[in-house]
């Protein structure tokens, strides 16, 4: 039995050690907030957190979970999540929204460990995150914004 943390909350799996981290949280956990897009770690979609680093969670098989923590998009509890997540909000950041769940998370991830990135600090957290409406810009100029606040609540 694969015995891990998701959200804070202890969850096990009897069942094939080979399963995608994605597909447990999706059907098993009813958490569907995280997509799935190529399912093999080329787009960014199925980004979670996995002890606080971002991860591809559509080739991330359960095998390796062990005592881990992992944080899927409805988890996220922290001042650079918030701060992230009123950004986006305020600069209107989604288009057709696909690709957010993913990119939210890599942004967190990147603002957890870097709180006053340089665009190509953000460029190269951000890369694995593809956005088929092209909302770069916005991403961003949203990271950005999301520095600025945590930096004056600090
Ligand atoms: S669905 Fe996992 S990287 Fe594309
Ligand atoms: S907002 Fe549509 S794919 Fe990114």
């Amino acid at each position: 039995m694969i015995e891990f943390t998701l959200n804070g909350k202890k969850v096990s799996w009897k069942g094939d050690p080979n399963m995608p981290l994605l597909w447990f949280v999706r059907d098993q956990q009813n958490l569907t907030g995280t997509k799935f897009g190529c399912g093999v770690a080329l787009c960014g979609a199925c980004t979670m957190h996995l002890n606080g680093s971002p991860i591809r969670s559509c080739s991330t098989p359960m095998s390796v979970l062990a005592g881990m923590s992992v944080t899927s998009i409805e988890g996220l509890d922290s001042a650079p999540a918030k701060a992230i997540q009123d950004a986006w909000q305020a600069l209107d950041v989604v288009q057709c929204g696909y690709c957010q769940s993913g990119q939210v998370m890599s942004a967190v991830a990147l603002l957890s460990q870097n709180p006053k990135p340089s665009d190509s600090d953000i460029d190269a957290a951000m890369q694995g995150n593809v956005c088929r409406c092209a909302t770069y810009h916005r991403i961003r100029a949203a990271i950005h914004q999301a520095a600025d606040s945590l930096a004056k609540e600090a």
